[in-house]
């Protein structure tokens, strides 16, 4: 992605990477995961962009070298950093006539490139710097958000290093936060965690709107309207998923605990999220009596719309529960085929949509790709055994489902309401505001 954008940028950019098939694959012109638009970028500047294995040549062909490898979480919760390390080791080799400059965009727990940099000088590298510009990039939306940035972090230990990095960006017109590297790097944990918070602290509200009668659409428009508050990241759901909040989360609420800190905060925001994936059962037991034999279709696999990533996948563990329940369960996904379900035994994937809600006892949707929330819902409800829809990222009208037949269960929503209150939440889920 960074290489792509880079690349069209104007700059020549080199990748290395360790997986062989993966650089065959970019040599043979194959973007190396689902990202929209990504693959156009990379063959439109394919002549700036060459891939390697070999980290020499690397090191040769660029001055600036951007370290992006994974950070997954280890069993403690802490960020398993050996790619970062086994990368760092490598780029040591390159002698101490070397002026690189080592830019982490993975995201690393806070000291870790206070401690990259002494093992660098004790290694006598003492003219490689070291630079921490973490990215807030979306999948799904990747080239767009580093395109038009909202901010450009960058951390720093002699200024003139972040100036290198910081002329890369010259192009756009955002603010730039220059600072010292544990700064930038807590700013990257410190955002995703507020946003994962945001998420559980909204999905908390919808689990009361629902024993009280009221509607998260609505109450999430109402406050996002508070400039202080903002609407974005307001919308209730089961949960979130992904490579990055889960992991970055775990991670900070175990630095903090490393560091003696109990971030009480985070724990609940964790368990919250937990919790909102399986009351998609409680929803479900409630219209259909115990799961046991009944069949469940299951609509969208992957974390969200406009990616190929099952990490952290509400579907996993849903998939899981309902097997546990003993209920028979299929799938469909518009990107992602069986392959993506097979941590979790015996569920079956259906090459459409219709083949998967066909004798379900009830649907969920999992995932709101805009293939599934569009579908032809009338048409399709007699294909049903019973019409039972959970809609688990509120993206279904509940008026025209209840229309269609179903009986439609969201998180935190009204399915019947007056029709003005109806316009209001149509308008708040198209981000407009209605008619006076
Ligand atoms: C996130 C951050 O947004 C990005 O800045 C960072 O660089 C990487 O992590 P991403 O994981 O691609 O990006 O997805 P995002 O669109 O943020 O959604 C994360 C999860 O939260 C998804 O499972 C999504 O369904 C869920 N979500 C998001 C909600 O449940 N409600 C919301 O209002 C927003």
């Amino acid at each position: 992605m960074t290489a792509a954008c880079f690349a069209a940028l104007g700059h020549h950019v080199t990748v290395r990477d360790i997986d062989a098939e993966r650089i065959a694959a970019l040599n043979d012109g194959q973007s190396p995961i689902y990202e929209p638009g990504l693959a156009e970028l990379l063959e439109k500047h394919a002549d700036r962009l060459t891939y390697t294995l070999s980290m020499p040549r690397l090191l040769t062909a660029a001055r600036i070298v951007f370290v992006a490898v994974g950070t997954p979480p280890t069993y403690s919760g802490d960020a398993d950093l050996s790619s970062v390390v086994a990368v760092v080791d490598e780029l040591s080799a390159v002698g101490p006539a070397s002026d690189h400059v080592i830019v982490m965009k993975s995201t690393v727990p806070v000291g870790t490139g206070q401690r990259i940099a002494s093992a660098l000088r004790s290694r006598g590298l003492t003219n490689v710097s070291y630079v921490s510009n973490p990215e807030f990039l979306r999948e799904g939306t990747a080239i767009g958000d580093f395109m038009d940035p909202d901010r450009v972090v960058i951390g720093d230990f002699e200024s003139s290093a972040g100036d290198q990095v910081g002329a890369l960006y010259r192009p756009f017109d955002c603010p730039v936060v220059r600072t010292t590297v544990p700064s930038a790097e807590m700013i990257k944990y410190a955002s995703n965690a507020f946003l994962a918070t945001k998420i559980s602290f909204v999905n908390e509200i919808a689990n009361v709107c629902e024993e009280v009668g009221a509607d998260i659409d609505v109450v999430a428009r109402g406050m996002g309207l508070d400039p202080r508050i903002g609407s974005s990241f307001l919308r209730a759901g089961i949960g979130y998923g992904g490579s990055c909040f889960p992991k970055d989360v775990a991670a900070l609420k175990q630095l903090a605990g490393n560091s003696g800190y109990h971030f009480q905060l985070l724990n609940a925001v964790i368990e919250v999220n937990e919790l909102q994936k399986r009351r998609v059962i409680t929803k479900l037991k409630k219209h259909l009596g115990p799961l046991d034999g009944k069949s469940i279709a299951l609509l969208g696999l992957t974390f969200k719309p406009g990616t190929s990533d099952m990490r952290e996948a509400a579907s996993l563990v849903l998939a899981a529960r309902l097997i546990a329940e003993g209920a028979q369960v299929r799938a469909y996904d518009p990107v992602v085929g069986p392959r993506a379900i097979e941590p979790v035994r015996g569920v079956s994937v259906c090459p459409s949509p219709e083949a998967t809600i066909e004798d379900a006892d009830a649907a969920v949707l999992v995932t709101e790709w805009p293939e599934l929330v569009h579908l032809d819902w009338p048409r399709l409800r007699p294909l049903m055994r019973q019409a039972v829809i959970v809609d688990g990222r509120n993206a279904l009208s509940p008026q025209l489902m209840a229309q269609a037949g179903y009986v439609y269960e969201g998180i935190g929503r009204i399915a019947e309401m007056p029709a003005d209150a109806a316009e209001n939440r149509a308008a708040a889920a198209a981000g407009v505001e209605p008619a006076t």
